[in-house]
């Protein structure tokens, strides 16, 4: 009893404590006319990679699951059958029957019985559902093959519920070899629901090879296998510099075998083998390397290009050396297929890829997550490749996956360093870079995340990742380039392999986790000097954070502060150099009223940031970041 009573008083009196030196106001200086060192504008990117169905079912607008018919020991995932009446049919996979050597495998239908009114095929249900709106053209595509007279295809879009038809469209198919056949379905003023899915029936009994089969939505600037817009508007709203791509460990696979081999990704999509991805689903490289650079247009920012080192996920690696040689030509082929003028081999494989432009390259990253090889092998790996890559194209700055304990002679531009840490751990993390030696190699911090909620981040996670990128911003002098991942999960049960992604989808809509929206605070708001500043009356330990950097073009500070702890703080803020007589700061406030608050597909808005001016007076701005708050704001300097 006395211990409670005693455990009461302490706790009663530490509380008070902690109000009263919460409400003291700390003095944060800031000379907005000295800068200490240079901050990276572009410090902000992109990465994810095929997980989570980021792109098979994401970004990829594709509507039809598994369209080229990969079957596993479950038989063919994401088809069935269609008999109505007594129409009689069986399907099966035809390993030696396809529409390319690509692709030498088809679904093949016998249809033993089948008439107008009874009729058989197949039908898919799409990536969880297949979003249908109304009013909207929808195009499709399939390879088919019969040598009976089956007359036309009807393809039909079917509410799940209801079984009413949301749109249809017949397509007359001739004997003889393999032809791709293109449809349309538009829709009226059906209700938007994504619990539908497609039917591809026949009136006429016969055998029917199908394979590739597709149907696309509108897409993001009405590309032909484009993207999902309001995926691609919610990238645009973080404001990024660049895409790495293509992964992660999708670029190393799990096996040798499962390698990134960007040329089985690109040209028509019936030439594509599809691969196996290490996120335990197959990749039909519908969404392969010309896809990928075509993302980075989307969004008017520059790819940082992985290329594949010879280390699988598994540990396997190649020999450095002669065995290493074609992978490491086929990292200057991807080079040249991205950056090479039309008069390059690569470079006229891109324009009969439709894009005769080359894109924007300044990163090429040798490897992904190298420290995991064991065997030692990255050091030599890396060399070979740098050489190869050095030569060839000596514009580019290259990054290593690693720290090397022997620095090659040829040491790489940048580091790649990888961060998922918990909320606690990422407030502890951020003074990491703080001494970190200035010379040497810069660093790419090319994956980070803090992790605790899931699907996506919670408003915990939040405050950790905007206190991570005070940090980053802080040591943007050396922390040249940083992307959170991964980007993107569908949300659906048994879509997502990694938990804690930061935006959030089904087939018909997506949101922006609490952590998304910091980093669209941040993202939009960098620039291009660090101000000399110092922060006293708080203490180390304590969970607020700040970070200050200066547009140089436009006079402007950009001073970012967080507070992860259930106290409001007060500051002085002293803008040394602001001159007298009024002035407006712009602010844009993002609060959660706990760690576990967060956003989600039924709740998107439960966290969204709020604009607001300060105006003040003179050189000193009053200002309290209330409790559990991430904040932004914009001081013009003139
Ligand atoms: O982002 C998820 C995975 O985390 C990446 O594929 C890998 O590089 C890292 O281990």
């Amino acid at each position: 009893m006395r211990s409670t009573l005693h455990l009461l008083i302490a706790s009663l009196l530490s509380a008070a404590c902690l109000t009263a030196s919460a409400q003291t106001p700390a003095h944060l200086t800031i000379d907005t006319g000295t800068i200490a060192h240079p901050a990276s504008p572009g410090l902000y990117g992109l990465m994810t990679e095929e997980i989570n169905h980021s792109y098979e079912g994401g970004l990829w607008a594709e509507l039809i699951s598994n369209n080229t018919f990969k079957g596993t020991w479950d038989g063919v995932e994401g088809w069935g059958d269609v008999v109505k009446g007594d129409a009689q049919i069986t399907q099966s996979m035809d390993k030696t029957d396809g529409p390319s050597t690509a692709i030498p495998y088809s679904l093949k239908l016998q249809i033993a019985s089948a008439s107008k009114g009874n009729e058989a095929g197949v039908r898919n249900s799409g990536f969880w559902g297949i979003a249908v709106r109304p009013n909207t053209t929808y195009n499709g595509s399939f390879y088919a093959k019969t040598d009976t007279d089956l007359g036309a295809a009807t393809i039909r879009l079917i509410a799940d519920n209801t079984g009413d038809v949301l749109a249809s469209t017949t397509v007359p198919m001739h004997t003889g070899a393999w032809s791709q056949y293109k449809y349309t379905l538009a829709t009226e003023n059906v209700p938007t629901s994504s619990t539908n899915h497609i039917e591809f029936t026949v009136a006429h009994p016969g055998t029917l090879h199908l394979q590739l089969v597709s149907l696309f939505p509108p897409t993001y600037d009405n590309q032909p296998n484009g993207n999902r817009p309001d995926l691609i508007e919610k990238m645009q709203a973080m404001h990024p510099h660049f895409i790495r791509l293509p992964g992660g460990n999708y670029l190393e696979g799990d096996t040798l075998a499962d390698w990134y081999n960007w040329k089985q990704t690109i040209g028509p999509l019936v030439d594509r083998p599809g691969h196996q991805a290490p996120w335990s689903y197959w990749s039909t490289d519908g969404f392969g390397l010309m896809e990928f650079l075509k993302w980075t247009e989307d969004l008017h920012v520059e790819p940082i290009l992985a290329v594949y080192a010879g280390y699988s996920l598994k540990g396997q690696h190649i020999t450095p050396g002669k065995d290493l040689d074609p992978y490491v030509q086929s990292a200057l082929d991807e080079v040249e297929y991205v950056t090479g003028d039309t008069s390059t081999k690569w470079g006229a494989e891109r324009a009969k890829d439709g894009h005769p432009a080359p894109f924007p390259l300044h990163y090429i990253e040798i490897g992904n997550e190298d420290e995991f090889d064991k065997s030692g092998s990255y050091p030599a790996r890396y060399e070979q490749f740098a050489k190869a890559l050095r030569q060839k194209y000596p514009q580019y700055k290259l990054i290593a996956t690693t720290p090397f304990k022997v620095m090659p002679a040829d040491a790489p531009d940048l580091i790649d360093d990888h961060y998922y840490k918990s909320p606690a751990d990422m407030f502890a993390l951020v003074h990491h870079y703080d001494n970190a030696p200035r010379t040497g190699p810069k660093v790419f911090v090319g994956e980070w995340a803090t992790r605790s909620g899931s699907p996506t981040p919670n408003f915990g996670d939040a405050l950790g990742d905007a206190a991570w990128m005070t940090s980053m911003e802080r040591n943007s002098d050396i922390i040249k380039i940083a992307s959170y991942a991964p980007l993107l999960v569908n949300v659906n049960p048994g879509a997502m392999q990694w938990p804690t992604d930061l935006i959030g989808f089904n087939a018909l809509t997506s949101y922006g986790s609490p952590s998304y929206y910091a980093q669209c605070m941040f993202g939009a708001h960098m620039g291009d000097g660090t101000p000399q500043s110092e922060v006293t009356g708080i203490a180390p330990e304590a969970r607020f954070f700040y970070s200050a950097t200066i547009s140089s073009g436009t006079h402007v500070l950009h001073l970012k502060l967080v507070n992860a702890t259930s106290n409001a703080q007060p500051l002085d803020i002293a803008l040394k150099g602001l001159g007298a007589g009024s002035h407006s700061a712009s602010l844009i406030s993002l609060h959660g009223a706990t760690f576990e608050a967060t956003n989600s597909i039924t709740d998107p808005s439960a966290i969204t940031p709020a604009d607001s001016t300060v105006p003040f007076t003179g050189s000193t701005l009053n200002h309290t970041v209330p409790a559990l708050t991430i904040e932004v704001m914009d001081i013009p300097l003139q």
